[in-house]
């Protein structure tokens, strides 16, 4: 099936209650893996692209494997850039044949991140992409932003009508207690989301679709993996699974996944290597790393987005 935007994904998803899954693709293995899953179970899919996805593995081999996945499958589609920093990088990804980027203005204050998005959202639409942008701040590291717990902050639900309307935006991701990485509660921690907060931009925002980054629920069976061959992810914590079911079923229309993929893929490299210390070929240990890919989305896509079948 044919590249699209989001535009369509998301009224679906909002009017029947569930949300499209965006995983981070970094290399082939990890984009098979997950349009094997999505195809299988008839998922629309949104493959996004980090600054730091393109400058491992470029944008060309990138574009060219969502291309292969497009030929290979009989889904809908996204290409999406996950947290552009700047108009160039945006405009690189639009010009490269992104159907959505993200322009993650988080960090700077409400008048400039109207400013930046705005222009973004200007350029982008006149090509036929379709925008995200961020108000809020989450906790977490990613190759371009690191924001410490002390420095993250919730979203306004005040600030939203305005920051929408303001800049045209198709979307608006929003910080609600989740955070990026493997690290999302302190042992101990209750892990908790503002959905009060969620519902008031909701209320606030009617048919708005909504994005929640930051929501990978590491699987301890992965990190016992892990643990058990020799690595070490003690203390690693994520968002319960049953929290993200309850936010694809309100104005969350899309949920950003990579640490689950990361966890999944290297648990089952690290179980190869460590159990077969003879083993040289890296298909060998990449084709379970994929499988383990395979079998996180698959199971994102019943049990916490309810995008199966909506596909078809
Ligand atoms: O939210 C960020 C994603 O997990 C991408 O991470 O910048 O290390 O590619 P990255
Ligand atoms: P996780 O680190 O929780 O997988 O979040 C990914 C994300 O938000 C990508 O933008
Ligand atoms: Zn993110």
């Amino acid at each position: 099936m044919a590249l699209v935007t989001t535009t369509e994904m998301f009224r679906k998803a909002y009017e029947e209650g569930y949300a499209i899954g965006a995983f981070n693709v970094n290399n082939m293995e990890i984009v098979q893996g997950i349009v094997e899953a999505a195809n299988e179970l008839k998922s629309p899919v949104i493959l996004q692209v980090s600054a730091g996805a393109r400058k491992y593995a470029n944008h060309t081999y990138l574009t060219k494997l969502v291309e292969a996945a497009i030929a290979e499958s009989d889904i809908p589609i996204a290409l999406h850039l996950d947290h552009g920093d700047s108009f160039e990088l945006c405009k690189d990804c639009i010009d490269g044949g992104f159907t959505s980027v993200m322009i993650d203005g988080s960090k700077y204050g409400f008048e400039e991140n109207i400013e930046l998005t705005k222009k973004v959202v200007e350029y982008a639409h006149a090509h036929g992409v379709v925008v995200e942008a961020e108000l809020g701040k989450l906790a977490g590291i990613e190759d371009d932003v690191n924001v410490s717990d002390a420095d993250a902050q919730f979203t306004n639900p005040n600030e939203v009508e305005e920051f929408v309307t303001r800049t045209g935006v198709d979307s608006l991701a929003i910080a609600i207690g989740t955070s990026h990485g493997a690290y999302k509660f302190k042992p101990g921690q209750k892990p908790q989301l503002r959905f009060d907060i969620l519902d008031e931009v909701a209320r606030r925002l009617p048919g708005f679709p909504i994005v929640l980054h930051g929501a990978s629920s590491v699987s301890q069976e992965y990190v016992k993996i892990i643990q058990e061959n020799g690595g070490n992810l003690a203390d690693a914590i994520g968002i319960p699974e049953d929290m993200l079911r309850q936010a694809a079923k309100s104005a969350v229309c899309k949920i950003n996944i990579d640490s689950d993929l990361r966890l999944a893929m290297t648990a089952g490299i690290r179980k190869v290597l460590f159990e077969k210390p003879e083993a040289f070929d890296p298909r060998e240990y990449l084709k379970v790393g994929r499988a383990n890919v395979k079998d996180v989305v698959a199971h994102k896509i019943k049990t916490v987005l309810g995008s199966e079948g909506k596909a078809l």
